[in-house]
């Protein structure tokens, strides 16, 4: 267990489910120092279904807490913060998951500069999130490791530029639901030559899993897979050369950028 540390969340949701889950399951925490506060009993009756403590009120939870994570949804940040502003004392740490809010908007509304931005994924529920982190100015060495250490719980996390968090929502904010449509496309894929949809759908999900983890855990470049796959005249390269004719890449890259576009256009609406 790492060093103790009171954590809190300011909006019991989906985001703050996982990650609780997965740091108490990671034993990075024990139940008894996360805690929240939600207005609705079916939401305060999960998180004590797993020992976490359930307070009052949002400023009971800032007051108890060193960490606070800030996991409501992005339109609700303003007014949580302003409620929450005088409650900040220096020696807390926030931390925003809260998609397209800047640190500088996060500082000015909440008073405090003690903050890391946070950028989680969906696949968060399942402990395979991609998160990365960016630090504001007062947040220290410590206040890293120790978020570091609780979204290493629910997957993997980067610490990078904040002017990289559009493109990094365009990749791994969206990527999954790309990779749905293409497991659903493989599957379909199978059913159209001649397999059951169950079995197809199995076979292109653990076909999509099973090349993500050879990409981590071999450390081999993809294109160096592939070429290992295709032998010549073979099956796969005739399967890459229709990908291609449907620009399967172009496609990709395109969406990610499309992506970053709207994402920027969005946090300057
Ligand atoms: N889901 C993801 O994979 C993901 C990925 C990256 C970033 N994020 C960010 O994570 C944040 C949370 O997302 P989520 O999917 O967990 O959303 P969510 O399930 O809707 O959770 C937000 C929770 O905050 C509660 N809430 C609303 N107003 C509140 C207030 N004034 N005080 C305290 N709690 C309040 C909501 O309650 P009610 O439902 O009763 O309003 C809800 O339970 C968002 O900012 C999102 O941008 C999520």
């Amino acid at each position: 267990m790492a060093d103790a540390f009171r954590l809190g969340f300011i909006g019991a949701g989906n985001m703050a489910e996982s990650i609780s889950r997965g740091v108490i399951k990671a034993g990075v925490l024990p139940p008894s120092s996360i805690r929240t506060a939600h207005r609705c009993p079916k939401r305060r009756s999960v998180f004590q279904s797993f020992g976490v403590q359930i307070l009052e009120t949002n400023q009971q939870v800032v007051d108890d807490s060193d960490i606070i994570i800030l996991s409501v949804k992005p339109q609700v940040v303003k007014e949580v913060l302003l409620e929450l502003k005088p409650f900040f004392t220096e020696q807390k740490l926030l931390v925003s998951i809260a998609a397209g809010i800047k640190l500088k908007a996060l500082q000015e509304l909440s008073g405090h500069k003690r903050i890391i931005r946070v950028m989680p994924n969906t696949p968060s529920a399942v402990g395979e999130a991609a998160s990365v982190m960016c630090t504001g100015e007062m947040a220290t060495k410590i206040d890293e490791e120790r978020v570091s250490s609780l979204f290493k719980a629910i997957g993997k996390i980067w610490t990078a530029e904040e002017k990289y968090f559009d493109a990094i929502t365009g990749l791994s904010g969206s990527g999954p639901a790309y990779i749905y449509l293409a497991i659903e496309a493989l599957a379909d894929g199978g059913v159209a030559a001649g397999l059951p949809r169950e079995l197809a759908l199995g076979l292109a999900s653990q076909t999509v899993l099973g090349a993500a983890a050879m990409v981590n855990q071999t450390g081999k470049h993809p294109g160096q897979l592939k070429d290992a796959v295709a032998s010549p005249a073979g099956t796969t390269i005739a399967g890459i050369q229709e990908l291609e004719k449907g620009a399967f890449r172009s496609n990709l890259i395109s969406a990610v950028v499309a992506a970053t576009k709207r994402c920027r256009e969005l946090s300057q609406s």
